[in-house]
């Protein structure tokens, strides 16, 4: 059973990838958990690539998704949407039609901003998106907002009920990853 977990930014010190990095701590023991960090690298979405050989940085995305059973997705919120890069990467792994990575996989979807809202559109937005590409999305909702504050020292959520509930979403995802391999192996 793997979990991986992304962040949408790119950004060094970017409080996303520190609530993913959280996460993937969280998972329980027996998990396998991976950080995928190659969002930079993938190659801007062009349909006359989309082929069996999409370009590097696509194909590990795609790669990361296949090898994962749940996925974790920690996205900022970009002018009240998720960034493009993100947008990006799962218009790639949405391809080609009929055979999305994303089919059928459980994802969960959380998000972290220096707002008071903590990044609520763009998770909406993420959800919608990842299931017009056929993953299944967990419920569970994680709204970390002034974010600067509330992730003390980028490796832990300083409210112990952001702690809990953000367990619980992992906990979620990753039962729902061991009934989608399940049911893959019936
Ligand atoms: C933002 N930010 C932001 N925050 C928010 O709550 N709603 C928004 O619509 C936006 N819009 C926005 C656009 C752009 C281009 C940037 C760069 C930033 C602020 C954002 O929440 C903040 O920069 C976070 O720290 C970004 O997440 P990471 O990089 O820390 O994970």
């Amino acid at each position: 059973m793997r979990l991986v977990a992304l962040s949408g930014s790119l950004r060094r010190d970017s409080h996303n990838s520190a609530l993913a990095r959280i996460a993937a701590g969280l998972a329980p023991g027996d998990v396998e958990v991976e950080v995928f960090e190659g969002l930079g690298e993938v190659e801007p979405y062009d349909q006359d690539l989309d082929t069996p050989f999409a370009p590097p940085g696509a194909a590990a995305f795609r790669d990361a998704l296949e090898r994962a059973d749940a996925v974790i997705i920690a996205t900022p919120e970009y002018n009240s949407s998720i960034p493009g890069q993100l947008k990006n990467a799962l218009d790639w792994a949405s391809r080609p039609l009929g055979d999305s990575a994303l089919t059928g996989l459980p994802v969960a979807v959380i998000g972290a901003s220096t707002s008071r809202f903590g990044a609520v559109w763009a998770q909406a937005d993420l959800r919608k998106i990842l299931g017009a590409s056929g993953a299944r999305v967990v419920d569970g909702e994680l709204a970390i907002a002034q974010a600067d504050d509330a992730i003390a020292e980028g490796s832990r959520l300083r409210d112990p009920k952001a702690s809990d509930a953000l367990r619980r979403i992992v906990e979620a995802v990753v039962a729902e990853g061991a009934a989608h391999l399940q049911a893959l192996a019936a």
